[in-house]
C-alpha cells in the first residue's frame, strides 16, 4: 500500500522514508550491500570527503505508471555517467551491477513511498559516494562508501507548465573550461550557490551560464542543460564544462523519432535572436520552457516565448516523455526498468 502523503503538494525537499542501502569499499574491493534504516552516517573527521571535496552524486527518479507498476528511468546512463564522475576526481568506480542492484533494492524496499499514478510526484532516487579515508595530505581516499538514500519528489510545475524567465552574469563561473563541469561533483553546486541565490532574489529562476573561456557560447542553465527550436531543428551546446544530462540525451533521440534534425554544437549568445523555443532539461523537471533570457551585464533582454506560452515542439518533447515514464506509451527504447 502506498503511503498516505498529500502527494501533489510535495516539494523537491527531503521526506524521510524507511531505508537507505550502502556498500563500503575497503582494501580494494566493494564489500556486501547494507540496508539502512538510519538517517546519518559515522565518518572520520578526517574523511578526504569533508576536507578536498571527494563526492559525487547522481539524480533519478522512479514513477507509478498507469498499470501500477513502479519504473526507474535510464537506470543504466545514470550508473555509467557515475563511473565518469568517479574516474574524474580519482575515487573508486563503482561497478554498474553494484550501481543498479542497489538502485533497484532501495526503490523497492521503499515501494510504499512511490507516488501514484496521476499525482504528478515520483521517487527521486540519490546515489553518493565519498572517500572516508583519514587524510590530511591532498591525496585520493583509499576506502569509499557508496549509499543511496530515496524520497518522494512533488510535480515540478505546480501552477502549470509555463516559461519562466533565466539571466545572464558574466562575474560568475560554475566550473572552470576544462575543469570538473563534466562530472557530477559536489563542488560544482556548491561553485553556483552564490550566482543561483541572487538570480532567484532578482526573480528568475536559473542562470544561463557561458562557456567559462570565452564567455561567448551557451554552456548550461543552472542544474539542468540547455535545448533550443531553431527551425524546426533541435540545438543543443557541445561543451567539456557541462554535465552530460541524460534528459537531453533522451529528449535528442525524441526529437529524431518526431523528424527534428539534432545538432550538438556551439550556441552563440546572439543565435538567440533566432531561435523559436528554449528550455532547461533534466531530471527535475524533464523541459522547463523558457520565456525571455536577461542578459544583465548589458541589459539586452532575447524574448524567446513571444506569446507568453511554451513552444509546440517542447510541449511536444515533454509530452512524449513524461508518457513513457509512467507506462502510458510503449518504450521503443528500453528507457524504463521495472522494479519486480
Ligand atoms: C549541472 C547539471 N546539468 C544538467 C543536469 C541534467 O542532467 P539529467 O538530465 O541527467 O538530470 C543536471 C541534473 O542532474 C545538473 O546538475
Amino acid at each position: 500500500m502506498e503511503k498516505e502523503l498529500d502527494w501533489g503538494n510535495l516539494s523537491f525537499g527531503y521526506i524521510p522514508t524507511d531505508y537507505n542501502v550502502r556498500c563500503y569499499y575497503r582494501n580494494g574491493q566493494w564489500g556486501e550491500i547494507e540496508v539502512s534504516s538510519s538517517e546519518t552516517i559515522n565518518i572520520h573527521i578526517a574523511a578526504t570527503a569533508l576536507h578536498y571535496g571527494q563526492e559525487i552524486f547522481e539524480g533519478l527518479k522512479a514513477f507509478r505508471g498507469k498499470d501500477g507498476k513502479v519504473r526507474i528511468f535510464r537506470l543504466e546512463e545514470n550508473a555509467k555517467r557515475i563511473i565518469e564522475s568517479a574516474k574524474g576526481i580519482k575515487m573508486q568506480p563503482i561497478p554498474v551491477e553494484l550501481f543498479t542492484e542497489m538502485v533497484k533494492k532501495v526503490v523497492k524496499l521503499n515501494e510504499r513511498f512511490v507516488p501514484p499514478y496521476g499525482s504528478g510526484a515520483s521517487l527521486y532516487i540519490r546515489p553518493l559516494e565519498i572517500g572516508t579515508s583519514a587524510q590530511v595530505g591532498v591525496k585520493p581516499s583509499q576506502e569509499y562508501l557508496f549509499l543511496i538514500l530515496v524520497t518522494p519528489v512533488g510535480p515540478y510545475f505546480k501552477e502549470g507548465f509555463r516559461p519562466t524567465n533565466i539571466c545572464i552574469m558574466r562575474e560568475f563561473d560554475r566550473v572552470a573550461p576544462k575543469g570538473t563541469g563534466r562530472w557530477k561533483v559536489g563542488g560544482n553546486y556548491a561553485a553556483s550557490l552564490d550566482a543561483g541565490e541572487r538570480a532567484h532574489s532578482m526573480g528568475y529562476s536559473a542562470v544561463l551560464y557561458l562557456d567559462p573561456k570565452e564567455k561567448k557560447y551557451l554552456d548550461e542553465c543552472g542544474p539542468a542543460n540547455f535545448f533550443a527550436i531553431k527551425d524546426g531543428k533541435y540545438i543543443t551546446p557541445a561543451s567539456e564544462s557541462i554535465l552530460p544530462s541524460i534528459t537531453n540525451m533522451t529528449l535528442q533521440q525524441l526529437a529524431q523519432d518526431m523528424g527534428l534534425e539534432v545538432e550538438r554544437r556551439h550556441i552563440t549568445l546572439e543565435e538567440l535572436e533566432e531561435i523559436q523555443e528554449a528550455a532547461a532539461c533534466g531530471t527535475a523537471a524533464v523541459a522547463s520552457p523558457i520565456a525571455e533570457i536577461d542578459d544583465i551585464d548589458t541589459g539586452k533582454k532575447y524574448v524567446i516565448a513571444k506569446d507568453g506560452n511554451p513552444g509546440p515542439v517542447t510541449t511536444a518533447l515533454y509530452n512524449k516523455l513524461r508518457a513513457i515514464q509512467l507506462g502510458e506509451e510503449e518504450d521503443i527504447h528500453s528507457w524504463n526498468t521495472i522494479v519486480e
